[in-house]
């Protein structure tokens, strides 16, 4: 089977489903979880998430408030220029896309605070859209399986990875992109780790070049400093 359909499997058998930003498509709700749960683990965030939406049901409800409306239900979560981003998109959905979530990712990607990975991640979670995600997570995941060396964060590494995030996806019609999108956060976050990897658990090690050849603690290649 290729990459992307092992890790829907996987994702359907191994993965978590009952999360409370899982079972909708109304990116409004998905988009409120990606931004928390960029630098805050999913424990920590269900309970802000959970509050946050019943004062700020809708991007209508976001839009009218104010800032400091806003802060206090994102005290404790850190990162406070994610919740004045937060606020800044939903001001902006309001006045240029008449309060209508934008509708692709690349249209989801002008927002302030929003970049690639995480504008595809909302698309493909609310509209089922074939855009890849790449976050630093994913990367990880790619440039072992695929054994790419050279810093990721460099362009012309994360160009590469980026076509082969994008061929993936090409590979696979009528994928379920928001078990594939789950599948893989989920597997870079609890399998293909940065120490340990948990390779003899892992869905994708009878491809994955990094373990055929033991180099899983060599990739992805550091950063040169
Ligand atoms: N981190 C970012 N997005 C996530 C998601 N949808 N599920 C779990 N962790 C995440």
């Amino acid at each position: 089977m290729d990459f992307a359909p092992r890790i829907v499997a996987w994702q359907r058998q191994h993965g978590r489903h009952d999360l409370p930003w899982q079972n909708t498509r109304d990116p409004y709700r998905i988009w409120l979880s990606e931004i928390m749960l960029q630098q805050t683990q999913v424990a920590t965030v269900i309970p802000y998430y959970e509050r946050f939406l019943e004062r700020f049901p809708d991007v209508a409800a976001l839009a009218a408030a104010s800032q400091e409306d806003v802060m206090p239900y994102w005290a404790g979560l850190g990162y406070y220029a994610r919740a004045r981003n937060l606020h800044r998109c939903a001001v902006q959905i309001a006045q240029d896309w008449n309060g209508r979530f934008p509708p692709t990712a690349e249209a989801i990607a002008t927002l302030p605070g929003i970049g690639r990975s995480t504008a595809a991640a909302i698309a493909a979670f609310a509209y089922g859209e074939r855009s890849p995600i790449l976050d630093g997570n994913v990367k990880r995941v790619f440039t072992r399986h695929f054994g790419i060396a050279g810093d990721p964060a460099k362009r012309e590494v994360e160009t590469r990875l980026w076509a082969l995030a994008d061929a993936q996806v090409d590979a696979a019609p009528g994928l379920d992109m928001a078990a594939y999108t789950q599948g893989l956060m989920d597997l870079g976050a609890t399998l293909c780790t940065r120490g340990k990897p948990a390779c003899e658990r892992c869905p994708m090690a009878d491809t994955c070049v990094a373990r055929r050849e033991g180099r899983q603690a060599e990739l992805p290649t550091p950063k040169v400093r």
